[in-house]
């Protein structure tokens, strides 16, 4: 190693011990005060200066022998890097102080014997690989590849728990300990690697703890199989149900869907609709699905309005291959070419018999009325159709004429869902559902079990162009990939973002956007594609 011995003559030169001659040019010593003290380091410093050893004042890269008393070779390896002494480097000797004093009592640098040498790392942690992951869910990239899914399956039961108990903190919690560990970029195995990752409090520790050591969490197996949970799962299954509807029935004793109707309560439109179709609106929606949709959706806007724009949003445009429900985006280039759009597309589709409900609401943001003064919400004011969409087995296939729905659709849709006389009937006190509405269609007359559609729940919103990069932003999701956008907007940079707009609250005005890209930039983050957001 000729340029090692070259800089370690250089550094001789100039050395604060010129009277003893350098014996051992190989060996340059440094003597670590951490722990040892100024005074002793001096001592058995000069002691050795006097035997003819190199001891450096200085730790410099000259450097071959480091000793040092009472420190692990973690904590000296940890200084040295704090020195500078990047990995990858030249090693040095990382020695005990008995490797030194054995040297000055021999008057040489004797041999190195293991005893001598520092253990380098405990070896349960010699193959930990630690993660670093940013806080906020929106400065990184979750893909849809999580290598963790047993520990965020149970973190995101504990959220949903929380979530369907009313109690949102802890359920935005657990919910960001989940997104944490979806980040990672490989399998956790062992609590030590978590260290210094962000967003995991001491409950969530101690789930994943339970689970990597024991395989299960005792608190998540028992909320699993608790007739609480399961009677919420249930109940708030029915489109039109939210948590606390559920809790009043569960108080009540309601704990299943045969329970809830022989209770005789009376339930309102959604809700009578979201039994009807109970079984379809809880079996998953297949992109393939999601794609039919969109061309039923796609025809009826355009023939309605030939400019107009649907986008595909929520999941599916995150790469999710299923979904809870279909989510579209519709705006018009020209701004104010929107209006009235909702209305004559949902006529449209409701006229072809695709809708088995529907509800409407109109839009009700106010720049001037909602604007700054109002902490930006997560509920969004567009004009918003929840409806739930009849898809025909043949719809999207290529199979016949697309655009033209079955005949017997329309015969089949001309009550309301609403209706009385479309009640559902519930057989077995269990989740299985014969709807007597769904009967008198020509399809009836095929085997029994099997029918050519299915229901699944669509969302319509309308966005002005102004709004649009906004609102497909807000409707891209995942909701905590949005709840983190908003938290970074109002705690990192004093602005607020919401599915309309964004306000800087420093300079008092709306920042324009007409893409994502921009929308990112204003807030100073790093662009990150839907593909990306599934935190
Ligand atoms: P979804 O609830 O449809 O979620 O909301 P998702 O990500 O598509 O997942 P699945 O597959 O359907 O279960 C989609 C996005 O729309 C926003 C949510 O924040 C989410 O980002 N959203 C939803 C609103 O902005 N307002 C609402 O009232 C509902
Ligand atoms: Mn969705």
């Amino acid at each position: 190693m000729v340029p090692l011995k070259r800089r370690k003559v250089s550094s001789n030169v100039g050395d604060n011990n010129p009277e003893a001659p350098n014996k051992f040019p190989q060996v340059v010593l440094f003597l670590l005060e951490r722990k040892m003290g100024a005074s002793r380091r001096a001592f058995l410093s000069q002691l050795g200066r006097r035997k003819g050893f190199q001891v450096e004042e200085l730790f410099s890269e000259s450097v071959t022998h480091v000793v040092s008393e009472n420190n692990s070779g973690l904590e000296v390896r940890t200084w040295l890097d704090s020195q500078g002494r990047g990995q990858g480097r030249t090693p040095v000797h990382l020695l005990d102080i008995s490797w030194y004093t054995e040297s000055m009592r021999a008057g040489l640098p004797v041999q190195i014997l293991d005893t001598h040498k520092l253990q380098e790392q405990r070896t349960d942690d010699a193959e930990v690989v630690v993660f670093c992951v940013p806080s906020y869910a929106c400065q990184r990239r979750t893909t849809l590849e999580n290598h963790n899914t047993i520990l965020t399956d149970a973190l995101s039961l504990l959220a949903e728990n929380a979530e369907l108990s009313d109690q949102e903190g802890r359920s935005v919690a657990f919910r960001r300990a989940a997104a944490v560990m979806k980040a990672l970029p490989g399998a956790v195995t062992g609590v030590t690697q978590l260290r210094g990752l962000p967003c995991l409090g001491e409950h969530s520790l101690r789930v994943i703890k339970d689970i990597l050591e024991t395989g299960a969490s005792a608190e998540v197996e028992s909320t699993k199989q608790s007739e609480r949970y399961k009677a919420l799962k249930v109940l708030t299954g029915i489109f039109g149900v939210g948590p606390k509807t559920a809790e009043r029935w569960i108080r009540e004793g309601i704990h299943t869907l045969q329970q809830l109707q022989d209770s005789g309560h009376t339930l309102n439109r959604a809700q009578q609709a979201g039994l009807q179709h109970y079984d379809d609106l809880n079996q998953p929606v297949a992109k393939a699905e999601a794609d039919a949709i969109a061309e039923v959706v796609e025809r009826a806007v355009v023939s309605v309005s030939p400019g107009a724009q649907v986008t595909l949003t929520g999941g599916f445009r995150r790469g999710k291959p299923t979904g809870h429900d279909v989510d579209f985006l519709i705006t018009h280039p020209e701004e104010g070419g929107e209006d009235g759009l909702m209305s004559k597309v949902v006529s449209r589709l409701e006229s072809q018999g695709f809708l088995l409900y529907q509800k409407t609401t109109r839009n009700s943001y106010l720049e001037s009325k909602d604007g700054p003064a109002r902490p930006a919400s997560n509920m969004d004011r567009f004009e918003r159709c929840f409806s739930i969409f009849k898809l025909h087995e043949d719809e999207g296939r290529g199979t016949g004429h697309p655009g033209t729905p079955t005949g017997n659709t329309a015969a089949a849709n001309s009550g309301s869902p609403g209706d009385s006389d479309s009640r559902s009937q519930i057989h077995g006190g269990e989740q299985r559902l014969l709807v007597s509405g769904e009967d008198g269609g020509p399809e009836e007359t095929k085997p029994a079990g099997h029918r050519p559609w299915r229901a699944v729940r669509v969302d319509l919103v309308v966005s002005p162009i102004s709004q649009f990069a906004f609102a497909l932003l807000g409707w891209t999701g995942s909701k905590l990939f949005e709840r983190e956008l908003r938290r970074w907007a109002g705690h990192e940079k004093t602005m607020s973002l919401s599915s309309h707009a964004l306000y800087d609250n420093k300079q008092s005005r709306y920042l324009r956007a007409t893409s994502e890209q921009e929308i990112f930039a204003h807030l100073g983050l790093e662009f990150i594609p839907p593909s990306e957001r599934n935190a």
